[in-house]
This record gives structure tokens, C-alpha cells and sequence, in this order.
């Protein structure tokens, strides 16, 4: 069966896909009808360049620039990797809050400047992380990894998402009671139609003066501008990991001490990234096979 990926994948997994051909989709110069198997990093799929398609492997858990709806009534399966990346993602969440709600950016910078003069830093005074509340937006494997976490932060912890979850990992908010409940809010639902624009400039407005905005979902479910103005008015704090154009990020933010921003690297652990791969080869093998893939991704 013939495979073309977007990318060498990383780990050792990847080798074992037998007939393999890494090219970027750009780079593609007319069509490939051999290729049954794509694998992609959640990349439009250019299904006229490809008529012979019958499998895209994504190396992604979100799968929201992909068409699944064309792609299912055309007969092509979907799969993606699911759970492998929950961990990091999570330790990558309180890394931004830790980060942002305690300053330690701003604070790095003061000593490389060498604007560290007295013994104790030079007017560093955060806000406690401990003991506050925080309210998470989307439930799912990553937001119940991170309320785990949060309960060795002895935090209060809210979640508002879609359906209300029978769960001892945080009390139900509606999403407006948990803006203006929480500390630091944190988001972690998929990009689909009804998320798209979700945090708009009256749903921000609901947040608590010194509240800490936490993305590491996608950037579109923030409309950006208003974040920014909130941002650039220092009303409240960011932890800002995915942007709505990546990889441009907005210019107004880079100077900015109330935020701290990272190059989608939720999902950037070797260990992480290597499962990955494992998933998307296991799913190729399984379909190769005939057998039932792994984490199908249906409509
Ligand atoms: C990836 C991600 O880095 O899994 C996701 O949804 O956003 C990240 O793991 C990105 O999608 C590229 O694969």
C-alpha cells in the first residue's frame, strides 16, 4: 500500500511503514493516484490530487482543518491520536499558568537584563496560584488530566462544557457563572462551528480584573482581537499556546510582561510525539490488514 506523509514522523515507528513517500502537500506537483494512505498533521486534504485515497492517518488529535464530512461520504476513513497526548498537554497548561500567574517570564527577563539590584526582586509580587479557583472549558481526556493536576495545586476547580459530567474532578458552571468565578479560566474543547468565536469580547468581558487566560486548544475559539485589547489594557493576565493565524502571533502581544507565548507545543514531548507516530502506524498496519483501526474518527 502506498503511503505519502507530510513529514518524516518522529520515532522509530515510522520505519515501519513499508512503502513510504515524505513529501509536504505543497510540494505536490500533480496527481498522485497511487497513494491510498495519507498522513497528515491535521492539514487540508487535497482530495483532487489524491483520487485514490482510502485512509488519512492524522498525527494530531484535532482533526478540525480536516473535512471529515467529504472525506466519510467519499468512503475514506479518518483516524487521529487521541489520549497519547493528554499528558503533555496538561503539563503544558500549568506551565503557562505557573508561568503567567507567577510572573516567571517577566521576571527571567529582569535578570538577563541584569535589572536585579536588591535581594528580593525588584517589585515581583504575584498573585497566589494556590488555593484559587480555576474553571475549565471542556471536560474531555485534556481537561480532566489538567483538573488532576490542579487538585495537587489544592486549586478550585470548575468546568463548563456541553453536557454536565457525573465526575468528582471539578463542580458544573454554566460557561458566564465560570468566567466570573474563576481565577484563571483554561480551554480545552475542540475547534468545531459551535466553538469557533466561542470567547468573544462579551464573554471576555465576564472575566475577573487580574484573571489569567489560559489556550492551549486553538487558537479560533478566541476572537483574537478582542483577547488582545483585553491583553494590551493589562485587565487580564494570558498563557497563550495556539493562535488563530499560526504562526504569525500578534504583534501588540510580544512586548507585552501580562503574557506568555509558546509555539503550539502542547503535544512537544519526544515521548509524546514518538506515540504518536506509533498510533498512526498502528492504525495503517490495521488497515492494511482489514482489520478494525485503532481511533477511527467518525462523523
Ligand atoms: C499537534 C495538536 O502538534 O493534536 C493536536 O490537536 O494540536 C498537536 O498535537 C498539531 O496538531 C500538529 O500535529
Amino acid at each position: 500500500m502506498k503511503v505519502l506523509a507530510t513529514h518524516r514522523y518522529p520515532g522509530p515507528a515510522f520505519d515501519e511503514i513499508g512503502d513510504v513517500e515524505v513529501r509536504a502537500l505543497a510540494e505536490l506537483e500533480g496527481p498522485r493516484p497511487e497513494a491510498e494512505v495519507l498522513v497528515v498533521a491535521n492539514e487540508p486534504v487535497p482530495l483532487d490530487l489524491l483520487p485514490g485515497l482510502r485512509l488519512v492517518a492524522n498525527f494530531s488529535v484535532g482533526y478540525d482543518r480536516i473535512d471529515l464530512e467529504e472525506l466519510t461520504r467519499r468512503g475514506i476513513a479518518v483516524t487521529n491520536t487521541p489520549g497519547v497526548l493528554s499528558a503533555a498537554t496538561a503539563d503544558l497548561t500549568f506551565a503557562l499558568i505557573l508561568a503567567a500567574r507567577r510572573r516567571v517570564v517577566e521576571a527571567d527577563a529582569l535578570v538577563r537584563a541584569g535589572e536585579w539590584r536588591s535581594e528580593w526582586a525588584n517589585g515581583i509580587v504575584a498573585e497566589e496560584l494556590t488555593g484559587s479557583t480555576l474553571g475549565i472549558v471542556g471536560l474531555g481526556r485534556i481537561g480532566q488530566a489538567v483538573a488532576r493536576r490542579a487538585q495537587g495545586f489544592e486549586l478550585r476547580v470548575l468546568y463548563a462544557q456541553r453536557t454536565r459530567a457525573e465526575t468528582e474532578l471539578g463542580e458544573y458552571r454554566e460557561l458566564y457563572a465560570l468566567l466570573a468565578e474563576s481565577d484563571i479560566v483554561s480551554i480545552h474543547t475542540p475547534l468545531t462551528p459551535e466553538t469557533r468565536g466561542l470567547f468573544d469580547a462579551r464573554r471576555l468581558a465576564l472575566l475577573r480584573d487580574g484573571a489569567c487566560f489560559v489556550n492551549t486548544a486553538r487558537g479560533e475559539i478566541v476572537d483574537e482581537t478582542a483577547l488582545v485589547a483585553e491583553l494590551v489594557a493589562g485587565r487580564l493576565r494570558g498563557g497563550l499556546d495556539v493562535f488563530a493565524h499560526e504562526p504569525t502571533v500578534p504583534a501588540e502581544l510580544l512586548a507585552l510582561p501580562n503574557v506568555v507565548l509558546t509555539p503550539h507545543l502542547g503535544s512537544a514531548t519526544r515521548q509524546t510525539r514518538e506515540a504518536m507516530t506509533r498510533i498512526v502506524v498502528d492504525n495503517i498496519m490495521a488497515f492494511e490488514r482489514g482489520e478494525p483501526l485503532l481511533t477511527p474518527v467518525t462523523v
